[in-house]
């Protein structure tokens, strides 16, 4: 195989208790990228469309993933890559835009390699590209771009993911207003302590929501989307957080947040048509800020990146 083209798609990391341990994947909202084979050796990106980045590889969230791949590999290569990246997903959107490249590129590569590498070794590569994006090598949005589905990060040293069921019908509404929120900026707000009662109550949380995606239970699910530590700070970056949220659960949502490190947030909805609505009512409550917004509607991927052509 000399090419390879794929559909790297955007995440919802945190899911609400489970700051930098869960994920899920989404179907629908993504990028594209073409990586091929190329006699000059290591990562060029010739192509970035959607979103001026650097095409720079080694300042480029894919190039930096790419190249802890390339450092990796036992055998010598004599070809290198090259990389087009048509990106969907802005960065500092909150739905995975940095993790897409960065799983994209180590997905491709090592395709294009004859599949070297575990997945879990994928992962690890991809959070360098996390890394040179927010500076902490965080996992939660590149392990469910690769695996697909929902996932847990057991820990990060020895790197363990847990892969974990999801639930049937699970419905997400997703508001991405155009402000960007940076996630570096996001993360240094947050406080290094955090009370034992609010712990108590997350870790309440975390375990309910890890339960219910086993059991299928969709109303223990929706009753585990709480955040008492991240969200009281972050939702502060986000014009609207509560109205959009209040106006979400009266409609029906399961659940609303922040996705990932904001700005976008998303709601879980037990059908379509109450999806439907709550995307409505997000709708609504923006429109009477002056801030321009995309609105999603998505289910969850259960495969994570997709091929759509080789050659
Ligand atoms: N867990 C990370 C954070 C995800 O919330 O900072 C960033 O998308």
């Amino acid at each position: 195989m000399n090419e390879i083209k794929i559909f790297s798609p955007a995440t919802i990391a945190n899911i609400s208790c489970g700051f930098d341990i869960l994920g899920c994947c989404l179907n629908d909202i993504g990028d594209e990228m073409v990586v091929r084979k190329s006699n000059q050796p290591g990562i060029t990106i010739s192509k970035i469309e959607g979103i001026d980045l650097p095409l720079e590889a080694k300042n480029n969230v894919a190039g930096a993933a790419g190249f802890a791949l390339l450092n990796s590999l036992r055998e010598p290569i004599h070809f290198g890559f090259d990389i087009e990246i048509y990106k969907n997903i802005k960065p500092g959107s909150g739905i995975g835009s940095s993790a897409a490249s960065a799983a994209g590129a180590v997905f491709a590569l090592n395709a294009l390699l004859n599949y070297p590498f575990t997945e879990n070794e994928l992962i690890q590569f991809a959070r360098e590209g996390e890394r040179l994006a927010c500076g902490s090598p965080i996992a939660d949005n590149v392990a469910p771009a690769l695996l697909g589905g929902f996932t847990l990060v057991h820990s990060t040293d020895p790197l363990q993911i847990i892969q974990l069921p999801s639930i049937d019908k699970l419905y997400v509404s997703i508001i991405h207003p155009q402000i960007e929120v940076k996630t570096s900026d996001a993360r240094a707000i947050l406080p290094q302590q955090v009370a034992l009662k609010d712990a108590i109550k997350q870790w309440g949380n975390v375990g309910s929501l890890v339960h219910a995606l086993h059991t299928n239970d969709i109303d223990l699910f929706g009753q585990s989307l709480h955040d008492y530590i991240v969200e009281p700070y972050r939702s502060q970056l986000i014009p609207s957080f509560e109205e959009v949220k209040k106006a979400s659960l009266n409609a029906g949502a399961l659940g609303c947040g922040i996705s990932g490190s904001g700005p976008s947030l998303f709601a879980f909805s037990k059908s379509e048509s109450i999806a439907k609505k709550v995307s409505q009512v997000m709708e609504q409550t923006y429109l009477k800020t002056q801030i321009p917004f995309f609105i999603y509607n998505s289910t969850i991927n259960q495969q994570g990146i997709k091929i759509l052509n080789q050659k």
